[in-house]
């Protein structure tokens, strides 16, 4: 079977439905639909005091990015403090090597936690050990930012945008809460600088489809639709980069047979072109301390972005294939620091959400 009949049969077996995709929504069992609405909701008032307290802090914390979804975190509950930690039987070896994307999102999470804590009247003082990110909170005057506002509104939006420019004074916006916890960035809206960067995430994305070790663990944390996407609550939800959803069997094999350097580099062209602009983060220090604060940075930027009206979703290839990295390096003119994200930014439509696990399963 060759490509173009295997897409004809992919083709007719969804339309024809000779595929079904069942699903039967129980309490046990929520739909996609439901788990959409409970997962992506400010709580409700009243919030309650004290574990009930710490327990919605966690739970604005997991609505975090986090890389491939994996939700690489746990989170340990005492009195007034709240430590974060890293799963590491969720870590990506292929995409993530030096966990250095688990750590950047473990930070996301921290800084989602950080701003629900103002909004709750709670002040939050961080200790970073090792392994661990302690969260110490007293009381302070309650504070509802409009970054905690956009919290469950806020995604990665993995669709081409609509091309329009990002006005000067939210540009201004944008850098100025992303520039805080010692992270620098680099913001580049016009033509020529796109097309160059470009260039770095077509290198890095044709090493790594190329990469068998890559495309298999990515595989591994793809859900090919809702009914996988509710059953595990994690992962990448096809339909959220635009794919059409498939039963998981189908899924797998279609994914090996379509998944190929110049298609998804048609993709990021389109993606890049179609984006008003692309942000470059860089933290102060290559370390675990650095790359959480490169995810603070990060996240902050995303919920500004998001409160504002725009859409943004990563572009990371250009700085998670090492020799590719170090020329991006080189192009950004930033001496011997780690260029630790890449995000491009515009106006673009909202795509299927991602779910995240109970959080009772997150704290142990
Ligand atoms: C450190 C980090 C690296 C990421 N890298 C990529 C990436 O290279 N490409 C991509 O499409 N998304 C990337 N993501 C986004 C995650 O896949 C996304 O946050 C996750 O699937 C959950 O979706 P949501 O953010 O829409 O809730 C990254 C997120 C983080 C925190």
């Amino acid at each position: 079977m060759n490509r173009r009949d295997f897409s004809k049969a992919a083709g007719t077996m969804i339309v024809g439905g000779m595929v079904p995709i069942a699903c039967s929504n129980t309490d046990e069992n929520p739909s996609y639909e439901d788990l959409v609405e409970e997962i992506w909701s400010h709580s409700p008032p009243p919030i309650g005091q004290g574990s009930d307290l710490m327990f919605e802090l966690v739970r604005y914390a997991t609505l975090a990015a986090n890389s491939h979804n994996t939700q690489p975190w746990k989170f340990k509950i005492e009195s007034n403090r709240i430590s974060i930690l890293p799963d590491f039987s969720r870590r990506c070896a292929a995409v993530d090597p030096d966990d250095h994307h688990l750590f950047a999102s473990l930070g996301c999470a921290l800084e989602n936690m950080a701003l629900a804590s103002h909004a709750f009247g709670l002040q939050e003082f961080v200790t970073l050990g090792e392994d661990f990110i302690q969260v110490d909170l007293e009381p302070r005057r309650p504070d509802e930012s409009a970054l905690f506002q956009a919290i469950p509104e806020r995604q990665c939006t993995r669709s081409a945008y609509d091309g329009r420019s990002v006005s000067v004074d939210q540009l201004a916006l944008l850098e100025e809460s992303a520039n805080e916890h010692g992270v620098a960035t680099q913001l580049y809206t016009d033509e020529r600088a796109l097309e160059a960067i470009l260039e770095y995430v077509v290198a890095g994305n044709t090493a790594q489809v190329n990469d068998e070790a890559f495309v298999t663990e990515l595989k591994e944390w793809v859900r090919f639709n809702k009914r996988s996407v509710a059953e595990t609550r994690d992962g990448l939800f096809s339909a959220a980069s635009g794919n059409p959803e498939l039963p998981t069997w189908f899924g797998e094999r279609a994914f090996s047979f379509f998944f190929k350097a110049d298609t998804e580099n048609d993709k990021y062209r389109d993606q890049i072109r179609s984006s008003a602009g692309v942000i470059v983060f860089t933290a102060e220090q290559d370390n675990k301390e650095g790359w959480i604060n490169a995810g603070r940075s990060y996240q902050r930027f995303a919920l500004q972005s998001t409160a504002i009206g725009l859409k943004h979703s990563f572009v990371n290839q250009a700085v998670e294939v090492p020799h590719v990295r170090s020329q991006f390096t080189e192009y950004l003119n930033i001496g011997d620091r780690r260029p630790d994200l890449v995000v491009r930014f515009g106006y673009g439509p909202l795509m299927p959400r991602s779910l995240r696990r109970p959080v009772d399963q997150v704290i142990i």
